[in-house]
């Protein structure tokens, strides 16, 4: 799905950038060598990212061995 339309960047764009280490629309854009233009997509991407943030926590923490009680 796309997220950019000026810059033709779409939702797996976003999941690649994310899981090289960006945690904010600019370096969404820079990891794919891309400028913001108009700006309407930077909410969408910000959310794009906080979602994908948060469901690498879950897995994370469900990952984790439980205590011994
Ligand atoms: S839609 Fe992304 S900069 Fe315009």
């Amino acid at each position: 799905m796309y997220i950019c339309l000026c810059n033709a960047l779409t939702d797996h764009d976003v999941k690649r950038a994310a899981a090289g280490g960006a945690r904010r629309p600019r370096e969404v854009y820079d990891s794919c060598n891309t400028r913001v233009q108009c700006g309407s997509c930077t909410g969408m991407i910000l959310c794009a990212l906080r979602t994908l943030i948060m469901e690498r926590a879950d897995e994370a923490v469900a990952a984790m061995p439980t205590a011994a009680t």
